[in-house]
């Protein structure tokens, strides 16, 4: 089976050479991400191995469908960045990648979220500024805090064990509340975790449920002076609400490793002005804001098991025409 590979990385060929090496596979590399305007150059190829920055609207899925691609596999667990819709019409079938370290994301968060409440951004300014004072630095602790945790899954879950291991009084709510979660949380409802909680943090997935779930609406209803942290996806959140929010002290900061519309820089080197929103470059001069271009899944271990998680459901395909991992749920673009 012919795959076309969008996102490899040097560093990841040689997983790449050893799966070619032990036969059924072989590999061609694209430049640049899967986008409407270079989907043309796939030749001769059955399969596709995406990322998040990779653009799989109907539009793409049509021309994959067309040029004899029968299976699309994204190197990621969140799948918002394929039309599944399209996928199906079309007759193809898609996978990701469910689960891989999801500790590595969990740790990113809490990272994230200290360097919020120890005002990290404003204490390295100060320094670049030789400002030695303690002014505006009074920080928080996470463990005296009640941190409320939306979506309480394989990546909810290890962030909820590190919060108990800092002595965080942890909330949490889920449309499917699980076991093992209710032994690191307490199970409310979503309501009354917006309300109580000094931190909140989201680990749910994009759906058409869940898009823009914290808005004007929600962050009213929370604490003055809370803190959010999205290590999830951009569109689970109002950017533009988020602001005004940070702005007005309603929020007292905001950790985010994800973007609504960062399929337009993520991956690539673009200045401010190339990026043209003016609602992210505020959001990146704002003292209390910190971002980081959706890293947190970047580990060596986390890679490496997405790269084989991946390799594994296309040699599925290839002798069954099926994978455990495949995608059976509607969760394309909203
Ligand atoms: P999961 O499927 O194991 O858990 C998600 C949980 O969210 C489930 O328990 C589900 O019932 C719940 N949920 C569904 N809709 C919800 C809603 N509207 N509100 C609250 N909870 C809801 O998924 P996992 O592996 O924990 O991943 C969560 C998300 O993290 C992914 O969908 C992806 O978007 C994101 N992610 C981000 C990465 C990064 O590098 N920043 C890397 C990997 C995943």
């Amino acid at each position: 089976m012919k795959v076309r590979v969008y996102g490899a990385q040097p560093d990841e060929l040689r997983l790449y050479d050893e799966a070619e090496k032990q036969g059924g596979l072989t590999f061609d590399f694209a430049k640049a991400p899967l986008n409407e305007s270079n989907v043309d150059e796939v030749q001769d190829c059955e399969a596709i191995i995406v990322m998040t920055n990779c653009q799989v609207n109907e539009k793409v899925v049509e021309m994959l469908a067309k040029k004899g691609v029968k299976y699309i596999a994204t190197r990621s667990a969140g799948s918002d960045h394929v039309d599944y819709a399209a996928v199906k019409k079309y007759g193809m079938h898609c996978c990701n990648v469910p689960f891989y370290a999801p500790e590595a994301i969990s740790e990113h968060t809490i990272l994230m979220a200290l360097r919020v409440l120890r005002h990290e951004k404003k204490c390295s300014a100060k320094l670049a500024a030789g400002d030695y004072t303690l002014e505006g630095l009074k920080g928080r602790q996470l463990g005296q805090l009640t941190a409320g945790v939306l979506g309480t899954g394989r990546i909810g879950r290890p962030t909820m064990t590190l919060l108990n291991g800092f002595g965080t009084r942890v909330l949490g709510w889920d449309p499917y509340p699980n076991e093992p979660a209710a032994k690191l949380c307490t199970y409310v409802e979503r309501d009354q975790l917006l309300r109580e909680s000094d931190i909140i943090f989201l680990h749910c997935p994009l759906t058409p449920d869940s898009y823009h779930v914290i808005g004007k609406e929600t962050l009213s209803m929370m604490r003055d002076g809370a803190v959010l942290i999205n290590t999830a996806r951009g569109g689970l959140v109002d950017h533009a609400a988020v602001l005004e929010a940070l702005k007005s002290g309603k929020l007292s900061g905001f950790g985010f490793d994800v973007y609504e519309d960062e399929a337009a820089f993520v991956r690539k080197k673009k200045t401010l002005d190339e990026i043209g929103d003016p609602v992210f470059e505020a959001l990146l001069a704002c003292e209390d804001a910190i971002y980081s271009p959706h890293v947190a899944f970047y580990t060596d271990g986390a890679i490496y098991s997405m790269i084989e998680v991946t390799l594994d459901n296309l040699r599925q395909y290839q002798a069954t025409g099926e994978c455990r991992n495949e995608i059976k749920e509607e969760a394309g673009p909203v």
